[in-house]
Parts: structure tokens; C-alpha cells; sequence
């Protein structure tokens, strides 16, 4: 099978696995192999690792602001370590092994315990060797619930990812081959999405949780059969409802849409090669009670406001092929240098608001994620724009965004295309 040509759309619609725990009780997730139906049915099953007997791992649901414990332990036969991304959460729950934490070696079982913050979506995955493991499967969503969620007949999580897929069904070994480094990284020959219900009604309002937890792909996506708004971005509520357009996600980035239905349902991936098709949700009967009404806006998030920013620093991203030389000793590099060096790029006082201009001087995009902290992205006419934990700038732009760093710790700043990462597109900050 040529690598670079997708398999015909799988039209297959998986259903995640849901949690068996009530939200408030404790959490325990196994990291363990498994085999999961990636391919249609008449295709071989595929030996991936996972959470508790599947891939993607269980659903999580948490409330804000109330203390959830998750017990992880290592059914793996190397080490690993879960990191729970985009949320605002104590500094050594964060999941990073070398900077937070110590491997949670095979057999072994840790503890993480936070107080999710804000309400939204989000996901967990590995956080050790991870261009692999997350390769092989290890993700799951994470959402914690609103208080007063919008009315909607169903929630409905989305995630999506890709593999790359050998003749026989099994994964490729292949997960960090220098030439995928040094381009657009790992990128699978099978794509599909998860859903957690597979079956909506006409007429039904609806809310989507979409979750990109591919290791390097970037998904321009279009959901068929649906009209309704754009309500959230990487977890954080937006002001105003946004039109449902083409929507692009980047590795680790989420939307939350609300539709209403209006035909078959189709989330597609759009290439210049046409649609692909991620998941198909079908549509039986028909809600004849709900009324026409405007679209929900989620509760505001409660961030501090940003003052005026006391440091403005410059990430320039170097490297990968096609790029600039530069003077890291990996394929891609942050401002010379690559990998996590003894010295932070930036070191803060709590609460300092900064300014960081990312500067995409290599040949493909990059989806740049800051650990513990949302920021926002600054608009070209300078004004504040989204609040993001992970900003996609395309080859050759830039992108300013202004960060209050209000949570004290050692976060990483990285890019999320898990291939540069490993390629040298590491650094991290210090908020003291
Ligand atoms: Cu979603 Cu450093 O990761
Ligand atoms: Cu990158």
C-alpha cells in the first residue's frame, strides 16, 4: 500500500468507549496493548495500545472546579506518563516525564490528582516517547462538564486521528523515520473519528466535540448535514457563536460546535484529492419538539485579564527540510537551539503578562502549545483575538500572542506536530 494514498473511506462509525464511572468517582485508566477495528470490518483488527481494553481510551468526564483523582497505572512494558492537555492544572500533575515527573515505569501506578478550572473540552494522551505512543493509540477525550450546560438533545465527542497502516492491518513500526521528521511528520494512510453516539435525530440540536488527536496531521474539516455555529475553541468559550464554515484543527487543537441536524450526518477531511470520509452518524426519526431558538453562548471563562505586557520575546522556529540552517544539533530548532536545554526560554514572575511573537521561518506549519496556560492569539489589527492552548502558524507567518503566566511551575512550549517535537521543536518556560 502506497503510504501517501489514503485506504476508500472506512464509513465506519466506531462508538468511543464511554467511562464506567460516575464523574465523581475516582478515575483509574490502564495503559495496556489492545486491538482495536480500524480498518472496516472485513479487514484484520489492529494491535495498538490504549486505556483499559481500548483505543481510544475511556471518556472522561470531570466537573469544574471540583478535585478529581485518576489512577494511571502501567500495563506497558516500557515506561509512560499521561498528560492531561489544555488544562490549568498543578504543575507536577502536568504529566511530562524529566520536568515534572518521574516515568511511571511497567507495572507501576501514579497518582495524578487536579481541580479542572474551566469547563470545555479537552484530551488526555501520553507524554513519553510520544510521537509513538500516541501513534499507537494512547489518547482519550477529557471533558469537564458546564455548570449550566446549553440546551442541547445530545454531546457528542469527536476524535479524530490518523495511522499508518502495513498491507496486513498492523501499524507501520516506522514512527520517527528521519525524512517524516524532517517534513510534515508521522502521517498515517488511515484517517477516522470516534464518535460517542452514533445516532442523532432530525431536527435534533446538537453539540460536537471535536477533538484533533492525530500525532502530526492537520484536519480542514466539514460536517455535512448540519447548520449551526463554531461555540468553542480549544476548550475556552468564544464571545460570540461563529458560523460553522470549513473548520482546520491542528494536532491538540478542539472545537466545540452546536447544530442543529438536518440531513445524514458526515465529518470529513477535507484534501485536494476531495473529501475523505471520518465517520458517518446516522439520523433516525425526528425531534418534533424542539423549538427554533438562537444558539447557546457557553459561560465566559474565568481567566485574569492581561495587563500590560512586561516582556516581549521572540520564538522563531528553524529547521526541517527545505528550512534554514541553524545551530541546534536536531532537525528542527527554537531560536538556534534545539531540545530542552538547562536554561528556560522565558522565566516569569506569577502573574506577568508577555507578549511572544512565533516566528515561522521553516518550510511547513507548526501547531506551537504552551503546557498549563491558555493565551491569546493577537489578531492582525493587534487586537486580542482566541484564547488557544495550541496556535497553528502556517510556513513563512507569524503570529503574536499575549500569555498571562498566573500558573506558578516548569511548562513546556513545544510544537505539537509530535514528530518536530521529537525533531528538536522543544523548549520551556519558568513561572516562579
Ligand atoms: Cu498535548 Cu506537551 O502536549
Ligand atoms: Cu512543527
Amino acid at each position: 500500500m502506497n503510504r501517501r494514498k489514503f485506504l476508500a473511506s472506512a464509513s465506519i462509525t466506531a462508538v468511543l468507549p464511554m467511562p464506567t464511572f460516575a464523574a465523581e468517582d475516582i478515575f483509574r485508566l490502564r495503559a495496556e496493548a489492545v486491538v482495536q477495528q480500524l480498518l472496516p470490518e472485513s479487514d484484520p483488527a489492529t494491535a495498538m495500545l490504549g486505556f483499559n481494553g481500548s483505543m481510544p481510551g475511556p471518556e472522561l468526564r470531570m466537573r469544574r472546579g471540583e478535585r478529581v483523582t485518576i489512577e494511571v497505572e502501567n500495563g506497558l512494558d516500557e515506561g509512560t506518563a499521561v498528560h492531561w492537555h489544555g488544562i490549568r492544572l498543578e504543575n507536577q500533575m502536568d504529566g511530562v516525564p524529566m520536568l515534572t515527573q518521574n516515568l511511571i515505569n511497567p507495572s507501576e501506578t501514579l497518582t495524578y490528582s487536579f481541580v479542572p478550572p474551566d469547563a470545555g473540552t479537552y484530551w488526555y494522551h501520553s507524554h513519553y516517547i510520544s510521537y509513538e505512543q500516541v501513534a499507537r493509540g494512547m489518547m482519550g477525550a477529557l471533558i469537564v462538564e458546564d455548570e449550566t450546560p446549553p440546551d442541547v438533545d445530545q454531546d457528542i465527542t469527536v476524535l479524530m486521528s490518523d495511522w499508518r497502516m502495513s498491507e496486513d492491518g498492523s501499524l507501520s513500526d516506522t514512527f520517527a523515520d528521519r525524512h517524516s521528521v524532517a517534513h510534515g511528520g508521522y502521517l498515517g494512510n488511515v484517517a477516522r473519528a470516534f464518535l460517542s453516539s452514533d445516532q442523532v435525530r432530525s431536527g435534533d440540536r446538537v453539540r460536537f466535540r471535536l477533538i484533533n488527536a492525530a500525532t502530526n496531521r492537520i484536519f480542514p474539516l466539514s460536517i455535512s448535514g448540519v447548520s449551526g455555529s463554531v461555540v468553542a475553541l480549544d476548550g475556552m468559550a468564544l464571545a460570540e457563536p461563529r458560523p460553522l464554515a470549513e473548520l482546520v484543527l491542528a494536532p491538540a487543537q478542539r472545537a466545540d460546535v452546536i447544530v442543529d441536524i438536518t440531513g445524514p450526518v458526515g465529518f470529513d477531511m477535507m484534501t485536494r484529492q476531495g473529501a475523505y470520509r471520518l465517520a458517518d452518524l446516522a439520523v433516525s426519526g425526528s425531534n418534533t419538539l424542539r423549538q427554533p431558538q438562537p444558539i447557546a453562548v457557553l459561560a465566559a471563562p474565568d481567566l485574569q485579564t492581561p495587563g500590560e505586557a512586561t516582556q516581549h520575546l521572540t520564538l522563531t522556529m528553524m529547521g526541517g527540510a527545505m528550512g534554514g540552517r541553524h545551530d541546534g544539533d536536531n532537525i528542527w530548532a527554537f531560536n538556534n537551539v534545539s531540545d530542552l536545554q538547562d536554561d528556560p526560554f522565558g522565566s516569569f514572575e506569577r502573574g506577568e503578562t508577555v507578549r511572544i511573537t512565533l516566528v515561522n521561518d521553516t518550510s511547513f506549519p507548526h501547531g506551537i502549545h504552551l503546557h498549563g496556560h491558555h493565551f491569546y492569539e493577537v489578531g492582525a489589527d493587534g487586537a486580542l483575538g482566541d484564547l488557544r492552548d495550541t496556535t497553528l502558524v502556517d510556513a513563512g507567518e507569524s503570529r503574536d500572542i499575549i500569555c498571562v503566566f498566573d500558573n506558578p511551575g516548569r511548562w513546556l512550549l513545544h510544537c505539537h506536530m509530535l514528530s518536530h517535537a521529537v525533531g528538536g521543536m522543544r523548549t520551556w518556560v519558568n513561572v516562579a
